[in-house]
């Protein structure tokens, strides 16, 4: 069996309980879920409301209706961002962001809204101060990521979200990188639009993600068509969820990502966050050791969310990763991890780095075999 360590990609393995659900469900409970009220529907739609509550209850939304399902990160990022942000409005993010947020950005760009983008250091922090700075006045709305999927680097939203509360501008979060190992209370944190993919820490199905949505933000709709309910009108429904829940859900998936939720919670989450801090710190540790390696991001394991990014002096990224691959069974990311900004704030552009995104089932053995074939290739010489 290879090593896996692209768990910033996807999770991989799933807990065994994620298959059976996944399973179980195609099996005995597959019908569309509010759109019927024979009982296979009615079950499906309780189970589809389960993975909401769970959802809920994960990240303290007080309102599981707040809620919207998508098919990963990425389309929720798109339903709040294209929700939000009209022709002339100010928004600002960063330069450490995925291009799940600089793509869209772009093209709301070439729809007159106004992007401002806030430089990060060279270890991929963004200063509290000078997202205030920039958050000028008829700022519409923050974006920003939790946590760097190229350099791990975690980002001081709790410093963040109550100053833009009281500011009035909308805090959106990509937390496509924390959502599942790092606490994430969104009345705590003041946090109005939450993107979050089911299928990464959160250990559901590749398809499960979801946006959050404020009380009191209504977004205008990405899709428009079938609810389940108000069938008789050609116009959308205005509450949540149905308002961005057009045509059929993800039953399957939900049923994954409710399964990987509650296995995390049965784990407790600060068991995960340790687990996954030591691994880490022995990768940190092992690749400091090594001569010609080159480490990005924060230099401690406190601050490293799940993502490491190094380089070996004179050595193609992609053939290092090519290498750990054939050689000796080890996944992981190499080049731009769709985050060229990020790549040029840490100056790493064009070739990029080799990215290790150790998970929750990676094993110490794991990461010593990896620190071994790093060193024996290092040694090779290429
Ligand atoms: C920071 C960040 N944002 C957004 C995404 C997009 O997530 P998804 O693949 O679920 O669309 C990723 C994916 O790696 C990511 O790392």
């Amino acid at each position: 069996m290879p090593i896996y360590l692209d768990n910033a990609a996807t999770s991989f393995p799933k807990p065994a309980r994620v298959v059976d659900a996944v399973v179980e469900t195609l099996q005995l409970n597959a019908a569309n879920p509010g759109r019927g009220g024979h009982q296979l529907s009615l079950q499906a739609g309780r189970l589809v409301m389960e993975c909401r509550e769970t959802v809920a209850r994960f990240f303290g939304i007080p309102d599981a209706t707040r809620v919207a399902f998508t098919a990963n990160a990425t389309e929720a990022i798109n339903l709040g961002l294209f929700g939000v942000l009209q022709s002339g409005d100010r928004v600002v993010t960063t330069s450490m962001e995925h291009n799940a947020v600089v793509r869209p950005l772009r093209a709301l760009s070439d729809r007159g809204v106004d992007v401002v983008r806030v430089m990060a250091d060279g270890h991929g922090v963004v200063d509290p101060v000078v997202i205030r700075q920039n958050c000028t006045a008829g700022t519409r709305l923050l974006i920003m990521n939790h946590c760097s999927n190229v350099t791990g680097t975690l980002q001081a939203i709790e410093e963040i979200g109550p100053w833009c509360r009281q500011q009035g501008i909308v805090f959106m979060v990509d937390a496509a990188q924390s959502a599942g190992v790092y606490p994430i209370n969104v009345e705590d944190l003041s946090i109005d639009l939450l993107a979050v993919p089911g299928h990464k820490a959160l250990l559901g199905p590749p398809g499960t993600g979801f946006l959050y949505v404020r009380e009191g933000i209504e977004l205008c709709p990405l899709l428009y068509g079938g609810t389940g309910n108000f069938s008789q009108s050609a116009t959308q429904p205005v509450d949540m969820p149905e308002r961005l829940e057009s045509g059929t859900l993800n039953t399957i998936g939900l049923a994954g990502l409710k399964a990987g939720m509650e296995f995390i919670e049965s784990i407790g989450l600060d068991r995960v966050r340790a687990h996954e801090h030591e691994l880490f710190e022995q990768l940190i540790a092992g690749l400091n050791r090594i001569d010609g390696v080159v480490l990005y991001g924060q230099p401690d394991s406190v601050h490293h969310g799940g993502a490491l990014s190094f380089n070996i002096k004179n050595v193609d990224p992609s053939l290092l990763g090519f290498r750990l691959d054939r050689e000796y069974g080890i996944c992981c990311r190499v080049g731009l991890h769709c985050a060229p900004d990020a790549h040029a704030t840490i100056g790493t552009l064009p070739e990029g780095t080799v990215r290790l995104s150790p998970g929750y089932f990676n094993t110490a053995e794991d990461i010593d075999a990896t620190l071994t074939a790093i060193r024996e290739i290092n040694a090779s010489g290429s």
